[in-house]
């Protein structure tokens, strides 16, 4: 080894001990005749002295050479220092060295590599690998670590079996679009990368493994928010011979156990709520419960007073900010402005400041009476010192952007803490979904899904309406997991196809080898899988999961430092067959 000990592990008592580090130079502090080094690997910094006087003269002058990021090998004396930094774990002492080695040389890195970097987000996706130097990117990755290693040790305990699933597959229908692989062999023939395993899962369940994980990467191509890689982990599971409680628990069981073994946290009770009373009090499939401030339908309260932007409004919906009566005018414009905007896109706000001294002063007084709006204070339960905010129109834009509206009272009033953990299941969303552009049914969650026996029926009257058996974990406003279970015999598989508008032609080319195993001895099933990169942001207290990825995508879809996606050189294409397929 090159070294004796890490850059993180000398303290006092080492004091006296002949030792040898290897590592990078963070700074180098030439004050002439005395020259301190840092020198940092992945365990932490250490001082390193060289004194005029006790140093020799030509090792003075190799370390006042010392640049950056220059990796050196050290061997010293460990010596308590005389000025102790108790901000740092090695603070208390310093290597007097005897000998150095340059390993290799460093061209100046185009960033600070400290905590505090002056490089903006470009520069540091293109030298990825020197951001992955800083312990702040470091750490993000070393919880991941701990979050796989515990999540594989409690699934094992639990008798799930990891299984590799293949890469190269075809279309498994997520909601998003698929990226594709040219197969040479197979001229004008593609694969299709997984944006799940769903249908490998289910077949192992036909296999009889009863109980199947696998941390997994899947690819899907949508476009790219915060929470969004192309690319991505999931914490892929499935279960045979269970029903929907029987998930939740194990589940359940899974998260509580990382968040007790990796941060020590007990995340207590997971409430369940219902995807119709989430859309109610929340607007939101995905609502943060780290704060009340429900909904209210104030509809029937405000209309009719001859106020036409209530009047000519399907609904009215309230919510209460407590402790933000005290909102300035030119706090309360702001928020009217943020609301207007074309990602919010309400048409107005009205507000309802509940002062002190129990007077309620609105931006609609012209219309309503004290007692008026103190029946909608009533509704919302508000007392003096909140603030009451409105907003109307169609009831499901108006839902919508009174949820944005919620998130952002809770941020401005301090209500989304980091460091507070809030869980729920969201159970029954329903089967399907009415897209406009295509004119019909989509499946809410993939077509796999059982809908509730009960509400089978409605499939022909009203398909909206079918419940299905799928569920959401959701923690802090995220979705950080959803699942279902799943069907498992042909004839509803193939009625589910024909309600997605597919032809039994095309639901035997895609999806037939499933069908076919159905025929062959299918156990009931369900599973779930969760988010692996959004659950390690969870756990670092990041709403980006960027930087709990080694080497992420930048919002384009690009890897900067490797300069991927790029062209391919004529020859690979015409291999590949791509010319000939274009051509047809
Ligand atoms: P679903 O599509 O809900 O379900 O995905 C499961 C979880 O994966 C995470 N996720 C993502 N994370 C980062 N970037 C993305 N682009 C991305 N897309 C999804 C979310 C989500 O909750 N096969 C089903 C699961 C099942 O039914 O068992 C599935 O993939 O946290």
């Amino acid at each position: 080894m090159l070294r004796t000990h890490t850059c993180g592990e000398l303290r006092l008592h080492h004091v006296h001990q002949q030792i040898t580090l290897a590592g990078w130079v963070q700074r180098v502090r030439n004050k002439g005749g005395l020259i301190w080094v840092d020198l940092r690997d992945r365990y932490g910094l250490t001082q390193l002295i060289f004194e005029e006087g006790s140093t020799e003269k030509s090792l003075l002058e190799k370390a006042a050479q010392l640049g950056r990021e220059f990796v050196v090998q050290a061997t010293g004396r460990v010596v308590e220092r005389t000025a102790k930094n108790n901000k740092m774990p090695t603070g208390d002492i310093e290597i007097k060295v005897e000998e150095l080695t340059v390993l290799n040389p460093a061209k100046v890195p185009p960033f600070i590599i400290e905590d505090d970097t002056d490089g903006g987000d470009e520069l540091r996706m293109r030298y990825r690998y020197l951001d992955l130097r800083r312990n702040v990117i470091r750490e993000k990755l070393q919880l991941r670590h701990r979050m796989m290693q515990e999540t594989r040790s409690y699934m094992d305990k639990q008798q799930f079996i990891e299984v590799e699933t293949p890469v190269l597959i075809k279309s498994t229908p997520e909601g998003a679009r698929d990226f594709v692989v040219p197969s040479r062999v197979n001229p004008g023939e593609f694969y299709a990368l997984p944006q799940s395993p769903q249908t490998f899962k289910q077949l192992l369940m036909v296999s009889g493994f009863d109980r199947y994980f696998q941390i997994v990467k899947c690819f899907r191509d949508e476009d790219l928010r915060a929470d969004r890689q192309p690319e991505f982990t999931q914490i892929d599971c499935e279960m045979a011979f269970v029903n929907q409680e029987d998930i939740l628990n194990t589940f359940e069981g899974l998260v509580k156990h990382l968040f007790q073994s990796v941060k020590g946290v007990d995340l207590g009770h997971v409430p369940h709520l219902t995807y119709a009373d989430a859309m109610k009090y929340y607007g939101n499939d995905k609502p943060d419960l780290r704060f009340d401030m429900k909904f209210v339908d104030l509809t029937t309260l405000a209309k009719g007073v001859g106020f036409m932007v209530i009047d000519q409004a399907e609904i009215a919906l309230g919510i209460c900010a407590r402790g933000a009566g005290e909102y300035k005018r030119k706090q309360l414009d702001e928020l009217t402005e943020w609301v207007k905007r074309p990602q919010i896109g309400a048409k107005g706000l009205i507000y309802v400041r509940y002062q002190q001294d129990g007077v309620l002063k609105s931006s609609v007084d012209k219309f309503y009476s004290h007692e008026q709006l103190k029946a909608w204070a009533d509704a919302l339960g508000a007392a003096p010192g909140d603030l009451i905010l409105v907003l109307s129109g169609d009831e499901k834009s108006t839902r919508k952007q009174l949820s944005e509206l919620r998130l952002k009272m809770g941020e401005e009033l301090g209500l989304r803490d980091r460091s507070v953990f809030v869980p729920l299941w969201v159970v029954d969303f329903p089967l399907l979904e009415w897209d406009e552009e295509s004119q019909r049914f989509h499946a809410m969650h993939h077509p796999f899904t059982s809908p509730k026996r009960e509400d089978i029926p409605l499939l022909e009257s009203d398909p909206g309406a079918v419940r299905a058996n799928a569920y959401d974990l959701v923690i802090n406003g995220v979705e950080v997991g959803g699942g279902s279970i799943r069907i498992h015999d042909r004839a509803t598989q193939q009625l589910m196809f024909t309600h997605l508008g597919f032809s039994d032609a095309e639901a035997q080319k895609q999806f037939g080898f499933l069908m076919e195993a159905f025929e062959y001895g299918a156990p009931p099933h369900g599973g779930i899988a969760f988010g692996f990169d959004r659950l390690c942001a969870i756990f670092g207290g990041s709403d980006s999961i960027r930087d709990y990825i080694a080497f992420p995508k930048n919002n384009s879809g690009r890897d900067v430092m490797i300069d991927s996606p790029s062209t391919l050189v004529d020859a690979q294409l015409e291999e590949l067959s791509i010319r000939v397929a274009l051509k047809k």
